[in-house]
């Protein structure tokens, strides 16, 4: 399903969400497996507020870009735009898990990290 807030993100994580291999990870298939991480929801959020910069591995292949932060958006559109690539391509919320709202946004919004204390969130997810 298209979606006018997901357009921007797109040019690199792809219109299926596939990412390109090596250079840009993918959404599909992917952000599920942080949605159940402990901490994983705020990292999200992090994600999209402040921008994430180092080595990550996903699926077992690495990365090391820059995903600009999208702070400039509402906190509104953010918690859309999470709820939208938690449900696309056949990603879903694990059980139990409702959607994103803009007061989880807003409560992130508070702490001020940089792109690299997103990148230690991350390290702590223990994701594989
Ligand atoms: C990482 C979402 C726009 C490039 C990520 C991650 C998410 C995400 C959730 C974290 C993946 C993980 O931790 O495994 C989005 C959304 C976007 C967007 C929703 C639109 C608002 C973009 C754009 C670019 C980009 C436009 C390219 C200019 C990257 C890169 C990474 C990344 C390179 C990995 C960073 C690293 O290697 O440390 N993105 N992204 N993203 N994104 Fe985006």
């Amino acid at each position: 399903q298209a979606s006018p807030l997901y357009a921007q993100c797109q040019g690199c994580h792809q219109p299926n969400g596939a990412g390109i291999p090596g250079v840009f990870p993918p959404l599909a298939g992917h952000v599920p497996e942080i949605l159940a991480a402990k901490g994983g929801r705020e990292y999200l959020i992090q994600v999209l507020l402040y921008g994430l910069q180092g080595q990550i591995t996903v699926k077992g292949t690495r990365y090391q870009g820059v995903m600009p932060a999208y702070a400039q958006l509402k906190d509104e559109d953010i918690a859309g735009l999470l709820n939208h690539i938690s449900t696309q391509w056949g990603n879903r919320f694990p059980a139990g898990q409702q959607p994103f709202t803009a007061a989880e946004v807003r409560a992130q919004r508070a702490k001020t990290l940089t792109a690299a204390q997103v990148l230690e969130a991350r390290n702590k997810l223990g994701l594989k």
